[in-house]
């Protein structure tokens, strides 16, 4: 089936009813792509395409924050030890117990107890950690141990430190503590691997070759960081972030910003300075711990080392299922001035006592930030209602405090102005999330917030979308790029997975890791096509004869909210597009983006014509993401089977017709005159 679009597109500043006119026919005339390069329709905001992120499929612990050492300061189970095991050489006899009658500080009461009973060179008695899915050992690689120890009257060490193979067959790297005391101290050194072959099947062993007790604490590992920042991030995942270009950074979350009750929300506190002071909590919204490793300074040195913009989400007196639920007024209070106090972290001076704070943990320099949001997904109070206030009481402290920043609500307020608004969409297919691609261009401007789509994806694809989810991702996207004067800021949900048996909470995820390597779904591609090539300038477009195919909604799906009383009817079939267009323009070089998407199975012509400018240069580049059919995709094993190309293009003029192949995202970069 053909439909015809017209994309009447908004001006900024006025009251716009711009509706996409979708008139069905059966029609087997060509598609058409009107590009009208005199009508600037809004501009790209600069800051359109960013991340979101929380700790959620081993995201930042096993994922992206680099530490290799696995239930590092002995929290993550009351009972057991878990993640380290007794290691004892052949004769030799010893023990390993949690042990809360030596702590190393308030944070970090639970300590590893160690007693060799019998030990010698030949017969070592030791702890091995697991790690994450195991420790990565390259060739050639040098990794940062350190830990805090206290030994027993009677030893005064050494200690030794190796990465060793699973079997115990391979020692890859060693160290050597030479001497401890009966104090708490912190100890460091470095493990360099040689000829070894990259692998993931191996411990960090921690040992003893003489009788005597030592007790541990925050025992790390870290291997080369991107950018070797200490406590930094693992460099695989980061060039991937880095090719992104994003331009914002929204964390800590989601879900994990709330927890499920207040003890276990993002803690801003207790994520600064030294690691030995972070106590980690539960990161109950998603079931497992949270060493805090990845804390407040961590996510803004992020940002700093991908030039983004941090738009800090702020704990609002409202956590998940059942948990904290604080009423506005005097008992919010200390949470509104948590967020103040945090805000300062972030921004203030070394004369404020937050910005020293800031200073004393390594940063004297405020970071930059424009845009705070008050909680996460707040529609989903629905029992209290409770947003309004919470917001307001936010909203009147912070603007008194910041009056220079904006401010980010999570559903709709009406008592204050909120600047932006963050709206999330999780669509169930491909045809869903193309159906409602042209949504924001009958979004009325005046009068309301600017929009942040602070989570979305098109959920399809299993741990990692699919190139089918992309196709419908990318005609989402186009549909926010258009719509760019009102839609800011936007950002894919989740952000990473951990492929490993166990590691993925939530299905549908930008970007896989194991242990070793990472890879970009489709959507990642495509994500990294638009934020590449976009300009400055929207350019007004219509279409004609665009193909489009039956789409049946889904039944309507229970919120939060109590269940539907009466029998829910299938809703009818409607049209799904198959094409998308856009047009954007660097203002500066000339360059006009034309972006067209082709869900279908079958190649498209289409006849573009350009109006409003001189000439195009006849030759361009054409960046192209195609695939055999929507289910391919990539994965750890086969990390680059979808992937863009960049082809020259002929042909190009004011009037002329480009085929565009099946299941493919396309930028043609055309150069106008
Ligand atoms: O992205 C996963 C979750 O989806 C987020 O934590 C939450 O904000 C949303 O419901």
């Amino acid at each position: 089936m053909k439909n015809s679009i017209r994309f009447f597109l908004p001006q900024a500043s006025a009251l716009i009813l711009a509706v996409p006119l979708i008139l069905l026919a059966q029609s087997s005339a060509p598609t058409e792509l009107r590009i009208h390069a005199d009508q600037v329709t809004a501009h790209v905001s600069p800051l359109l395409y960013g991340l979101m992120t929380e700790e959620i499929n081993y995201s930042y612990d096993g994922g992206l924050y680099a530490e290799l050492v696995r239930n590092r300061n002995f929290k993550e189970d009351a009972k057991q030890p878990v993640h380290w095991q007794m290691v004892a050489g052949h004769g030799a006899m010893g023990s390993i117990s949690l042990d809360s009658g030596n702590p190393l500080n308030e944070a970090n009461g639970v300590s590893l107890k160690l007693a060799a009973e019998k030990a010698a060179p030949n017969q070592p008695v030791g702890v091995a950690n697991d790690g994450f899915w195991g420790i990565p050992v390259r060739p050639r690689t040098s990794y940062h141990a350190s830990l805090w120890a206290k030994a027993a009257a009677g030893f005064t060490g050494p200690l030794n430190l190796a990465i060793v193979s699973n079997d115990g067959a391979v020692v890859h790297a060693k160290a050597q503590v030479p001497r401890l005391t009966t104090d708490w101290r912190k100890y460091e050194a470095t493990l360099t691997t040689g000829d070894a072959p990259v692998s993931a099947d191996n411990r960090l062993v921690i040992s003893m070759t003489a009788p005597g007790v030592v007790w541990l604490n925050v025992v790390s590992l870290f291997p080369p960081t991107f950018d070797n920042r200490p406590n930094g991030n693992r460099q695989d995942i980061m060039k991937l972030l880095a090719a992104m270009k994003p331009a914002f950074l929204r964390f800590p979350g989601g879900n994990y910003l709330e927890g499920n009750t207040v003890a276990t929300r993002f803690d801003w506190k207790k994520t600064i300075g030294d690691n030995s002071a972070r106590p980690g909590h539960m990161d109950d919204a998603w079931r497992y711990w949270s060493s805090d490793g990845m804390g407040l300074l961590e996510f803004l040195e992020w940002c700093e080392d991908l030039h983004m913009e941090p738009v800090l989400g702020v704990y609002a007196g409202y956590s998940l299922r059942g948990g904290a639920r604080f009423k506005p007024g005097p008992e919010l209070e200390p949470y509104v001035q948590e967020a103040l106090e945090e805000i300062e972290y972030v921004t203030g001076g070394p004369n404020t006592a937050w910005g020293a704070r800031r200073a004393k943990d390594g940063h004297p320099a405020p970071f930059h930030l424009q845009y705070v949001e008050i909680g996460n997904e707040d529609n989903g109070d629905r029992e209290t209602g409770s947003y309004e206030g919470r917001f307001a009481q936010f909203f009147d402290a912070i603007r008194a405090k910041f009056p220079e920043l904006k401010i980010v609500a999570t559903t709709s307020v009406t008592t204050r102005a909120a600047d932006v608004i963050d709206e999330h969409y999780y669509r169930r297919s491909e045809d869903e999330m193309a159906f409602h691609a042209n949504d924001y261009d009958t979004r009325r401007r005046l009068g309301g917030p600017l929009v942040f789509v602070g989570e979305w994806a098109t959920r399809v694809g299993d741990p990692t979308p699919t190139l089918g989810a992309a196709l419908g991702d990318a005609a989402w996207m186009i549909g926010m790029e258009r719509n760019s004067d009102i839609v800011i800021m936007a950002s894919y949900a989740p952000l990473f997975v951990n492929v490993n048996k166990g590691g993925m909470q939530w299905q549908t995820d930008l970007i896989g890791y194991d242990t070793l390597t990472s890879y970009g779904s489709p959507s990642y591609y495509a994500q990294t096509m638009f934020s590449n090539y976009h300009g400055d300038e929207v350019l007004a477009t219509s279409a004609q004869s665009v193909p489009s195919r039956e789409w049946q909604p889904p039944m309507p799906r229970g919120g939060r909210g109590p269940a539907p009383t009466t029998p829910q009817q299938t809703p009818m079939p409607l049209q799904a597009p198959l094409m998308f267009f856009d047009a954007t323009r660097d203002g500066r070089s000339g360059v006009v983006y034309v972006k067209v998407v082709n869900r279908g199975s079958t190649a498209y012509p289409v006849h573009i014509t350009v109006d409003g400018l001189a000439a195009i240069e006849p030759s361009g580049e054409a960046v192209v993401m195609k695939g055999d059919g929507p289910q391919d995709t990539n994965s750890i094993t086969n990390p680059e089977k979808v992937k863009p190309v960049t082809i020259k293009a002929d042909g190009l003029s004011k009037d002329f017709t480009h085929t565009f192949p099946p299941f493919s995202v396309t930028v043609l970069q055309m150069k106008g005159r």
